[in-house]
């Protein structure tokens, strides 16, 4: 197949116009500190569905009003820009491949849960870990698997090989896509990332959230990446076999956590937390990301093969240490209970 740059496959997708023009005048807005609620409302207001989302989202339960907030100005003030920036960003990924006849070919539900749960864990952790910006944290879960969407669009007949590779060869999806297309979805999105000026480090992360399998980036200058790639480890991947190898992709987890100094108990906390705030969220942008008891089965399915992989590498690594004729092993493992 002809190779291809991720930039040529980003401009590819400006040119069908499958990314919202009003995106970039929001952001601007709400990051100018010098723009009043009336400028930033007068961006929404240019596009229809981000208006529809933010009155609705604003009038809902979460913001307990007594009155019907109408005005997107009115809105813009109750709900501040910080969420503002969330509920548009978010927005503009999913209408990437909305009205996009993709379903028969790909599991679209499934691939928008991968998002809003990264989102909500990532959010999570970052609120138990020193420095984590939780909006920075959600916005980078959001993102950080968008050029899969841009390769879906791109690709529409060789991504489906993409994904027959992965289960033919159970080498995950970045060696299918280095394989069948010369660049991976991280190479695309940090291209788009880039291209709409956000913070470098989300570009980073975007970029680099599979890196801690190879190139080994879990150092503790890394905090933002590490919490995407964490929160990346702890969902149900997009496809099957995105993370492969299940007792390697917890050793992962463990060191990971071990880096960003998350307890034990916090990680099984915030795995089930996120479910519910996945859900609600799935909810404001009216996606359908499958069926809550199958969500909730699948989250304690992962929490259940965790702790048998973390129970499994343990045991392993004491019967290492009896053969070699030490005591017991010194630790304990991060992880479920
Ligand atoms: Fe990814
Ligand atoms: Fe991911």
């Amino acid at each position: 197949m002809e190779k291809i740059s991720p930039k040529e496959i980003v401009s590819s997708i400006h040119q069908i116009g499958a990314l919202p023009q009003t995106l970039a005048a929001v952001l601007k807005a709400v990051d100018d500190p010098n723009t009043g609620a009336k400028e930033i409302a007068k961006a929404i207001s240019t596009d229809v569905s981000l208006t529809t989302l933010v009155l609705k989202m604003v009038n809902s339960a979460h913001y307990n009003r007594s009155r019907r907030v109408s005005k997107i100005s009115e809105a813009v003030t109750v709900m501040g820009v910080n969420s503002l920036k969330i509920l548009a960003l978010s927005s503009s990924v999913f209408s990437i491949v909305g009205g996009q006849d993709l379903a028969e070919k790909f599991n679209i539900k499934r691939i928008s849960r991968h998002f809003i749960e990264v989102a909500s864990i990532a959010k999570s952790i970052a609120e138990v870990v020193d420095s984590g910006d939780q909006e920075e944290a959600f916005i980078g879960g959001i993102l950080h698997d968008v050029g899969i969407l841009i390769m879906i669009l791109h690709f529409r007949d060789e991504y489906e090989e993409v994904l027959n590779e992965m289960s033919r060869s159970g080498k995950g999806l970045i060696e299918a896509e280095r394989k069948l297309l010369g660049c991976t979805h991280c190479d695309v999105g940090a291209e788009l990332v880039e291209s709409w000026r956000l913070p470098t480090k989300l570009t980073f992360a975007v970029q680099n959230h599979h890196d801690c399998d190879s190139a080994g980036i879990i150092q503790e200058d890394s905090t933002f990446n590490n919490i995407i790639a964490l929160a990346d480890r702890l969902t149900l991947g997009p496809f099957e076999d995105y993370y492969p190898e299940v007792e390697q992709n917890i050793e992962f987890i463990q060191e990971i956590s071990k880096t960003l100094k998350i307890k034990e108990n916090d990680l099984n906390k915030i795995m089930k937390e996120s479910i519910v705030q996945s859900i609600k969220l799935a909810q404001y942008l009216e996606l359908e990301v499958g069926d809550l008891i199958d969500i909730l089965s699948d989250a304690n399915k992962k929490l259940a093969e965790m702790y048998i992989s973390l129970e499994k590498i343990y045991l392993e690594k004491e019967e290492l240490l009896k053969k070699s004729g030490q005591s017991q092993a010194q630790t304990q493992p991060v992880g479920v209970s």
